[in-house]
């Protein structure tokens, strides 16, 4: 069986952490009846380097075509005053396929306890997953502006969108601790309002789950005060933005937490939480975990390969619990050296 996948590595330390990403997921894949077939393609500012277009058609149709897609990172302050940026690709690409439901586990492993900024009694145990709706909200709600003196955006949701992400949620919740926190602002908008009627009724449809509301500030304050509290954070595109970063505190860096893109059926993509890191890039110091989980989890969510899967998991675990540590955990192993660590212990 030949698996398409296509490698999006993007700007920055896209490059970097998609060649870690890549090496671990062959080791782990290569005595298995499948097959991978990797197809990289030009996607943000390196599609606008290369073809004038952040999402060159060759890409999307390539996406389109996919099994599954893998994605670096884009951005990056070279391309920020372009006419088309590397963001926008990134949401054009969401868009077009659809991903509806981003979905962002947020775990502490026992190795990171010690490097955690939060008191260990408070994030030992921590184990959720924000389900952010990626393909409406502000984000993609018309009408938009930006003049000289004044500008706008508009957040926008319909009820199918609402209802398709929380049942996503309550799906999630259902193989886990049945619980449902959905977060919002319903004290204040519109769509918190109407976001949160149906949720309650899509709630009906999960009797042997529990749904409870969150304001997004106090969920904020929650997250880093009691993070063992929450098991599934269902909540729109800015906020499961915003929350989804905040909570990387708990692990002690953006650089381990990956993510998955799915829409209704069809492709889905993987990708880090994080961005380019253009501080960084370049230096072979970048975190390659969030990368190589988001390989994993591909493996996981698309191939259902929960044994090469978990020998990945494993192997990233293991080491950082030995010390073998990028610099953003305070280590002095490089991006290289990381993956080699892996390598060998895949072997
Ligand atoms: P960022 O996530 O790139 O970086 C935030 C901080 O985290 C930086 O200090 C960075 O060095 C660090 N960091 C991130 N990933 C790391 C890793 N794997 N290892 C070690 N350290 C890591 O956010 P930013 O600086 O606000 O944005 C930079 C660019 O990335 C912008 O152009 C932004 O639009 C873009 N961006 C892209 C994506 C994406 O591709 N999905 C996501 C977020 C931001
Ligand atoms: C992310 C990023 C993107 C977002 C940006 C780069 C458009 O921050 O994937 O979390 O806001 O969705
Ligand atoms: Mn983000």
């Amino acid at each position: 069986m030949v698996k398409k996948i296509v490698v999006l590595a993007g700007d920055g330390i896209g490059p970097e952490i998609m060649a870690s990403g890549l090496a671990v997921l062959k080791k782990a894949v290569e005595h298995s009846d499948v097959q991978f077939e990797f197809d990289a393609q030009d996607f943000g500012g390196s599609g606008i380097d290369a073809k004038g277009e952040p999402l060159p058609s060759e890409t999307l149709a390539a996406c389109q075509s996919a099994d599954a897609i893998l994605l670096g990172a884009i951005g990056g302050p070279k391309w920020e005053q372009a006419e088309k940026t590397p963001e926008q690709g990134l949401l054009a690409l969401r868009r077009e396929l659809n991903l509806f439901a981003n979905i962002r586990p947020i775990s502490v492993p026992d190795a990171l306890l010690p490097l955690s900024p939060i008191k260990e009694n408070i994030v030992k145990g921590t184990d959720f997953i924000v389900v952010r709706e990626l393909t409406s909200g502000i984000y993609f709600g018309e009408p938009r502006h930006l003049g000289e003196n004044e500008a706008y955006d508009t957040n926008r949701y319909n009820v199918d969108e609402i209802k398709r992400i929380i049942r996503q949620a309550f799906e999630i919740a259902s193989g886990r601790r049945k619980h449902v926190l959905s977060v919002d602002k319903a004290n204040v908008l519109a769509t918190s309002k109407l976001w949160r009627k149906v949720a309650e009724e899509v709630a009906q449809e999960f009797p042997d789950c529990t749904l409870e509301h969150q304001y997004v500030d106090s969920a904020a304050m929650r997250i880093v005060q009691n993070p063992t509290a929450f098991d599934v954070i269902v909540t729109e595109n800015l906020f499961g933005d915003i929350l989804s970063d905040e909570a990387s505190v708990l692990p002690g860096t953006l650089g381990v937490l990956p993510s998955a893109s799915h829409g209704e059926s069809g492709v889905s993509l993987y990708e880090p939480i994080h961005g380019s890191a253009p501080d960084i890039a370049g230096k072979n110091i970048a975190n390659p975990v969030s990368m190589i989980l988001s390989a994993s989890l591909m493996l996981r969510q698309s191939f259902d390969m929960h044994e090469e899967a978990d020998r990945i998991e494993t192997a990233c675990f293991e080491a950082m619990e030995e010390g073998i540590l990028t610099k953003d955990l305070g280590g002095t192993t490089t991006t290289t050296a990381f993956t080699e660590a892996i390598l060998e212990k895949l072997a």
